[in-house]
């Protein structure tokens, strides 16, 4: 372990416990300092991660101190993220902030502005294009065969249970929404126009259609809302090109349709590699490490990237992008208004 990259983690929340660090630590990685807030989270992540009492610290400032820490990551929420990724920076260290960077696009431009003066890297966590579906389909909708993306169509539900602190929305907009406000422009290009409506089934039940104009030409409708249950299936997505379309349902199956012909009338019909439809599906009875979320593979390019390969993870540039796009969306449903860019 001799030549791991030294991270500091900062926020050692659910999400940080349950699906970052897990996944952090499968990279050639040694955690070698923890911070919370909570004593109790510190503790708990401490024990589990194997990080001794005396790297254990609940102000980030004293990680910050440490000489030997080579990277910095966090998973803490929209207002700490912004003071302590611009301080993180400010010392020199390359960040990977979990989404979202800070509560708003003026908030996240402080982060990109701080990764421009240091010229460290600074990575958001936007791991729904890491998702293995996500992947696979966001290759064959940029790939030179597909053609001008026409249009997108997508919902991405949740239910009210996780929001239930936040009746005004709030935490649904920055916790939520925020993921499809990166994965939509990445998949069709910069936003023109963005109008945005929204149906209160009861308090705290909210159901949102956003709708896109592309700069390319193209149309988008997305779903979001809080009147699902999270244990089902709640996230869909397709692209439509020239008599051709991609599909992923619930990041667990792609589907590429193109243009075959019709086969009633064919007693030789067989499927043709060149037009017939293409699926992908992940065995998830196999002993393999996977991670179709998306989690380690964008933790796995933040390191990857500090250790000279290309940077492709999402920037704070692509943070302020979604932060901006969010903003809109929320200013277009509170004035019914659509938003130009
Ligand atoms: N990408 C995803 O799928 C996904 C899923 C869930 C949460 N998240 C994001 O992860 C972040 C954390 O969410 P969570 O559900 O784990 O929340 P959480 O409340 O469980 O965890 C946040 C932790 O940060 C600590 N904290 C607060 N202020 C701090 C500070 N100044 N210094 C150090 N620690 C501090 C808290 O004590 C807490 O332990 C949020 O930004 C959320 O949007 C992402």
């Amino acid at each position: 372990m001799s030549d791991a990259l030294r991270m500091a983690w900062i926020g050692c929340g659910r999400h940080a416990t349950e699906m970052l660090l897990p996944q952090l630590v499968r990279h050639p990685v040694r955690l070698v300092a923890l911070c919370d807030v909570d004593e109790g989270a510190l503790a708990r992540a401490g024990d589990r991660f194997g990080v001794p009492d005396a790297a254990r610290r609940r102000d980030y400032r004293d990680i910050l101190a440490r000489t030997d820490v080579d990277a910095v990551g966090m998973a803490v929420g929209p207002q700490a993220h912004v003071a302590i990724a611009v301080d993180a920076l400010a010392s020199g260290r390359p960040v990977f902030i979990e989404k979202p960077p800070g509560a708003n696009g003026a908030e996240a431009r402080k982060i990109a502005a701080a990764a421009a003066s240091t010229g460290r890297l600074a990575v958001v966590g936007f791991m729904k294009r890491y998702s293995t579906a996500n992947r696979i389909a966001a290759n064959l909708v940029h790939a030179p065969e597909f053609g001008p993306a026409a249009g997108f169509l997508g919902e991405y539900m949740t239910a009210p249970t996780y929001f239930s602190g936040n009746p005004d929305y709030t935490g649904f907009y920055l916790h939520h929404c925020v993921h499809y406000m990166d994965l939509v422009p990445f998949l069709m290009g910069p936003v023109a126009a963005l109008e945005a409506r929204r149906h209160e089934l009861a308090p705290g039940k909210l159901l949102l259609h956003a709708h896109f104009r592309f700069a390319g030409g193209g149309l988008g409708t997305l779903a979001m809302g809080t009147n699902q249950s999270r244990a089902t299936p709640m996230e869909w997505w397709q692209v439509m090109g020239d008599h051709r379309r991609v599909e992923v349902r619930n990041v667990h199956e792609v589907r590429y349709v193109r243009a075959p012909k019709f086969k009633i009338d064919d007693p030789a019909a067989t499927l043709a590699d060149a037009e017939d439809t293409l699926v992908w599906e992940p065995n998830l009875t196999a002993a393999a490490s996977e991670d179709h979320k998306g989690y380690h593979a964008v933790l796995g390019a933040f390191v990857a990237a500090i250790r000279g390969a290309p940077a492709t993870a999402p920037t704070a540039e692509d943070g302020v992008r979604a932060m901006d796009l969010l903003d809109a969306m929320i200013r277009s449903l509170d004035s019914g208004r659509p938003v130009m860019f």
